[in-house]
């Protein structure tokens, strides 16, 4: 397996690293392939036109490289989007941004925007729940569900890696 150039640079320096204090926005989401787990932060502001836009975010995660790769690049295209624009990128748009990535590795970039959208969830259930469709719902139950699984199969080493994550977050 071998990662391209443009992977393993984003994953030395990459952006949107760490916690937003006071987010409108929180998503946290599990890869029951491996138990990795991701959180994306964002905060929400109005544009010119008075739709929502993504006016910053941020991520967290103890996954592989590319799980650390495909959320700097994933932040980076949400950031000033508005959030239903932002609800449309997928793994292909961060996989093309990639240069590509091995084919094991794909389920990584799934971690990023089920994360992603969990934040976008959780700021319409606070904020806007009109905007809730029937499909978001199924969504976010199943990833809810995958998150219940993850915490139940990999429970000591997810409840270690949080604490690391919150040690270095102080
Ligand atoms: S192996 Fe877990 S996110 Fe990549």
């Amino acid at each position: 397996m071998q990662y391209s150039k443009r992977v393993l640079q984003i994953f030395q320096n990459p952006v949107n690293y760490g916690k937003i204090k006071s987010p409108d926005g929180i998503g946290k989401a599990g890869n029951i392939v491996c138990g990795d787990v991701m959180a994306i932060y964002i905060k929400v502001k109005k544009d010119k036109k008075n739709q929502d836009i993504i006016s910053d975010i941020k991520f967290e995660t103890f996954g592989c490289v590319a799980a650390i790769a495909t959320s700097s690049i994933m932040t980076s295209l949400a950031k000033g989007k508005t959030l239903q624009s932002a609800l449309k990128i997928g793994k292909q748009n961060i996989v093309k941004n990639l240069n590509g990535l091995p084919p094991t590795k794909v389920h990584c970039s799934l971690l990023s925007t089920d994360a992603l959208f969990e934040a976008i969830f959780d700021y319409y259930s606070r904020h806007d729940q009109d905007k809730i469709t029937k499909d978001m719902i199924k969504r976010h139950t199943d990833i809810e569900k995958d998150q219940a699984e993850i915490k139940k199969r990999y429970k000591n080493w997810v409840d270690n890696e949080e604490k690391k994550l919150n040690k270095h977050s102080k």
